[in-house]
């Protein structure tokens, strides 16, 4: 039948996701300030806009004392943030922990941590009961500031355990959960030894939301295989009830992008890096430092390239701004190490005393410098072993207008399916196809570039963060109601 809408009216909505979109640090004993998270999480929400929304997560910070913590709930309040409050334990449990160590990893197709990565069986059990107990800080937040009627949405692989505990204090409450990152093949999640808690507590959200209908299937087998219990079209049934999935995949605000190439500021950047490399094609790749981004693997693909092309040497450039992030995960640490031994390595292999094809940053850039090297570069590499989705991708696309660069994109992103038409897709993995790729695409003539820019750019603008979160706010509504009636026949 006819389904309802409820995106007429101003929905109050709590955001909850570990991160907050700041992030802070201290100044002095009650005196914070705040700089934008980096991440895809962020990116996507700060691009809602039509809801009355309040944001609870962690502000990456620890902050033992009462007075620093009244303070920064205070500067957070003006961002309409609230702070859930971690010590440092918990955060080495949970979230280097358990997240970034153990799930991350494992939804990624890494695989779990061996020996050298984790010690004992019995800290994997203490990483889970701090993970657990980290959701129930969450909830408690949550609880407090929670009115009748407002939308709970919680994100992503660090809140799991976050549906359960909120039903389990109220269930009436409408709770949502989104993913992310990748939901594995339900062979790989089973690896999990607390793969049956995390599925149940998901499970008792309301309605459960991944990025492409690929996760959302694999989400349904792990519940039928490993919880036995039965899937249907909707969703997966439990003892009568119906917990919907579906796939809700995310955009960016595209304006926003569109928007600030007309800046003045953003026009001088532009200047500046035109100038700079003038007489040489600009390849540009922008990831967190992150092992599922593959960045040496599109390093050695592009010294491949420069191995096999000596005409290209001094006439292309490679710009990798990778920003440094979970910087207390040990396999982090090792990347960020390899990456700079590769990145000098080819340096002193194919620099000259004017050039080097390389140039790392390991930091974050501002939004006007990125707007500009999006619209001033010729090529976007995004070669990542597995992503979520990948809004890098979007960005890139919404700032090549005029320029019609050539995105070369790994089909291990969520974004091959939605961008793949207009992308050269790459099996990352594959060092002599992405090297043959970044030839085709630096050789591409104008019309073929101007075919596959304007396929996705369509994509980009059509798909945007705020139709995503309207999308999925008011499925989850709907889903309500019709639970209700259900129950009422
Ligand atoms: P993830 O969520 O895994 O980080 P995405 O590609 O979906 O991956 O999102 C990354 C977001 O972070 C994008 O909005 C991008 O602009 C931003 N970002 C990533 N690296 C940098 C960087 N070095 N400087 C500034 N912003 C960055
Ligand atoms: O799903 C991507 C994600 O894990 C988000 O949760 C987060 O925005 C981003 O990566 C950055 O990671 P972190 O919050 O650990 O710095």
């Amino acid at each position: 039948g006819k389904r309802l809408d409820f995106r007429a009216s101003k929905q109050r909505l709590l955001v909850v996701a570990n991160r907050l979109p700041v992030s802070a640090v201290r100044h002095g004993e009650d005196s914070w300030q705040l700089e934008m998270s980096v991440g895809g999480l962020v990116t996507a929400l700060l691009g809602v806009k039509e809801f009355d929304t309040r944001w609870i997560g962690w502000a990456g910070v620890n902050v033992p004392d009462e007075i620093g913590q009244k303070a920064l709930a205070k500067a957070l309040d003006e961002k309409r943030c609230i702070p859930v409050f971690l010590d440092e334990e918990v955060v080495h449990q949970y979230y280097n922990g358990y997240c970034n160590n153990i799930l991350w990893p494992l939804f990624h197709y890494i695989g779990l941590p061996q020996e050298d990565r984790l010690a004992t069986t019995r800290s994997f059990q203490s990483q889970f009961d701090a993970y657990k107990k980290a959701n129930q800080l969450f909830a408690d937040v949550v609880n407090e500031h929670y009115e009748e009627g407002d939308v709970v949405w919680c994100h992503d692989y660090q809140l799991m355990f976050l549906p359960k505990c909120l039903k389990e204090r109220n269930s009436k409450m409408k709770v949502g959960w989104f993913l992310h990152t990748p939901f594995p093949s339900s062979e790989i999640h089973r690896m999990l030894p607390s793969r049956l808690e995390l599925l149940r507590s998901v499970l008792a959200a309301d309605l459960v939301g991944f990025h492409t209908y690929d996760y959302a299937r694999h989400f349904v087998s792990a519940c039928t295989r490993i919880l036995r219990l039965e899937g249907t079209p909707e969703g997966v049934e439990d003892q009568g009830k119906l917990t919907r999935i579906a796939a809700f995949p995310v955009g960016i605000d595209s304006e926003r992008f569109i928007k600030a190439l007309e800046l003045p500021e953003v026009q001088d950047h532009m200047k500046v890096l035109k100038q700079r490399f003038a007489g040489r094609k600009v390849m540009l790749g922008v990831d967190r430092l992150d092992m599922i981004k593959g960045i040496p693997q599109k390093i050695l693909a592009f010294e491949k390239f420069l191995e096999e092309n000596p005409n290209w040497r001094n006439k292309v450039v490679l710009l990798q701004i990778a920003v440094p992030t979970r910087t207390d995960v040990p396999e982090y640490q090792k990347l960020t190490s390899q990456v700079h031994e590769i990145v000098g390595r080819i340096n002193g292999r194919f620099g000259s005393l004017t050039a080097v094809p390389i140039h790392h940053l390991d930091r974050s850039l501002d939004f006007h410098e990125l707007c500009a090297l999006y619209a001033v570069t010729d090529v976007a590499l995004v070669t990542s072993l597995r992503d979520g989705m990948n809004l890098v991708s979007y960005e890139y696309v919404a700032c090549q207008e005029s320029k019609k660069g050539v995105l070369i994109l790994s089909e291990f992103a969520g974004a091959a399916q939605s961008l793949g038409a207009g992308a050269i897709l790459v099996n990352p993995w594959n060092v002599t196809e992405v090297a043959s790729s970044i030839g085709y695409a630096l050789n591409m003539p104008a019309d073929e570039r101007e075919k596959r820019h304007h396929h996705n750019f369509k994509h980009v603008i059509s798909h945007t963060a705020q139709e995503w979160a309207a999308t999925f706010v008011s499925e989850l509504n709907v889903t309500i109601v019709e639970a209700q009636l259900r129950t009422r026949q």
